[in-house]
């Protein structure tokens, strides 16, 4: 008879020790009975970078690495990228459940009126030197959001957490293109009420002197499709943030302004960024051979390649290859896309690649689309963090509502020093001149 179950023979002890297995996982604390003697601490998983551990259950995000497969609430990324929107997205990540006609109506009236920001806000970006990058003031605007809403710590009232989710996912964008008009010393735009979630958004980054911005539609619809790509992509680093900063129980804008600031890294949100940077060094398709050889040499990455979960094709960058097209007859191409191309043609082909099972992620395309769409390249992290904001709140409140979590505070194997006594400044002079004297 087959035994849910785990049995490890301690070879320090001869004892055997039975630990349960559920959803194919055992308890990491069920490891701490294992001990060599009474007073041990009891044995722990060392697992840095967290390779084989799960912090959480979830029912938000599916991903199959190895298959390519990634949903959200159970809903293939393929079917919600082509047929849903970004706030019906948002509304299935946060409430699990596709809305209702009524349900969505509501959802978006909520999140379209709290698009504004207080005046005060605005002044405070007004502070950002004029070349401060936009992602370092979304992350400094939002956490600064927290001491304009102070209802925000009752994070345990429900109906006041639905406010500040509404409150977020509104405001997200009127501070990234705040960020982005301060950058180019521009007025700032005021949200338009008439307009979708990513027309407005494009609004409020483009407006000049007309009287009522239009979107152009596909423009809008690629945007969207591409926040529909980005809203959740379950335990990666800065969710593991948000729920990690979440489990203090601190307000969700500075649990949010923690979470876009590890987006922020070139390992994660801000490779859009350094995968736009690495092809206008690269400069032609010529030059590709020789930048595949510097990345099999171990001097550089190829950035936008890669994944800790994908060992296969990303599918959002799949889906993304797609819109650039579609982009593309609106905007021309963008001509970096022939050197992308090519680098994914000769990696995809070449063993160092192929046997690491890197293939190209969100962010080796995405960028170029939004760079053929007008945003600068610093703006690409800030385009992630936007929509990435109702994944980091389903979340944080999954983590929330989760009587198994408690604040997140990890172990550690500790190699340093032994106790010792404290060395007076003369103490400490004499040893180094007598090292000093040694090496002479
Ligand atoms: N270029 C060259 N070699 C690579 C790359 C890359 N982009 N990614 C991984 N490798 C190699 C790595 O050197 C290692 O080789 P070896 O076994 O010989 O030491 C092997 O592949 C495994 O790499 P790893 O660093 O152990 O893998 P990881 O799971 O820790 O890292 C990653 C995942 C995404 C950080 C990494 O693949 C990477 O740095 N990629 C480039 C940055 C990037 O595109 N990030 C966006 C990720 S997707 C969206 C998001 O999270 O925001």
């Amino acid at each position: 008879m087959s035994k849910d179950t785990l049995t490890i023979t301690d070879n320090r002890t001869g004892k055997q020790y039975e630990i349960p297995i559920e959803n194919e996982a055992i308890m990491a604390k069920d490891l701490r009975q294992i001990k060599v003697a009474e007073d041990d601490f009891g044995l722990m998983s060392y697992d840095p970078a967290f390779m084989n551990t799960a912090s959480c259950k979830s029912r938000v995000t599916f991903i199959d690495g190895d298959r390519g497969i990634l949903r959200y609430r159970g809903y293939p990324i393929e079917q919600l990228a082509e047929q849903s929107n970004y706030l019906e997205v948002a509304y299935l990540i946060l409430h699990g459940e596709l809305p209702t006609a009524a349900e969505l109506r509501d959802w978006t009236w909520h999140i379209t009126h709290h698009t504004f920001i207080h005046e005060n806000i605005k002044k405070f970006i007004d502070g950002f030197h004029y070349d401060a990058h936009p992602m370092g003031m979304l992350v400094s605007a939002v956490g600064a959001l927290s001491t304009f809403y102070t209802d925000a710590k009752d994070i345990f009232n429900a109906e006041l957490r639905r406010k500040q989710i509404f409150r977020l996912i509104a405001k997200m964008p009127t501070l990234a293109a705040f960020a982005y008009r301060h950058s180019i010393g521009m007025p700032y735009n005021y949200p338009d009420n008439d307009l979708s979630y990513t027309g407005n958004f494009l609004n409020m980054m483009s407006k000049m002197t007309e009287v009522q911005y239009k979107p152009n539609h596909t423009l809008e619809r690629a945007l969207d499709v591409l926040f529909i790509l980005h809203a959740d992509h379950e335990q990666n680093c800065s969710t593991n943030a948000m729920r990690s900063i979440g489990s203090s129980h601190v307000d969700p804008y500075s649990a949010v302004a923690g979470a876009a600031a590890a987006l922020y890294g070139p390992l994660h949100g801000g490779a859009n960024e350094a995968v736009l940077r690495m092809l206008a060094e690269i400069g032609s398709k010529d030059h590709v051979p020789a930048y595949i050889n510097r990345v099999k040499g171990g001097e550089v990455r190829l950035m936008g390649f890669g994944h800790r979960v994908y060992k296969n094709y990303d599918p959002r960058a799949k889906i993304i290859k797609q819109v650039a097209h579609e982009v593309f007859e609106v905007t021309g191409k963008n001509p970096v896309i022939d050197i992308a191309l090519e680098l994914e043609r000769i990696a995809l082909e070449d063993d160092y690649f192929v046997s690491r099972k890197l293939y190209p992620n969100v962010d080796f395309y995405s960028g170029i689309i939004y760079q053929a769409m007008g945003f600068p390249v610093d703006m690409f992290p800030v385009l992630f963090a936007i929509p990435r904001t109702s994944g980091w709140l389903a979340q944080w409140e999954e983590m929330l509502l989760d009587s198994e979590q408690k604040i997140a505070r990890p172990r550690q194997i500790y190699l340093g020093y032994d106790e010792r006594d404290y060395e007076s400044m003369e103490q400490r002079q004499d040893k180094e001149s007598k090292t000093a004297k040694a090496s002479d």
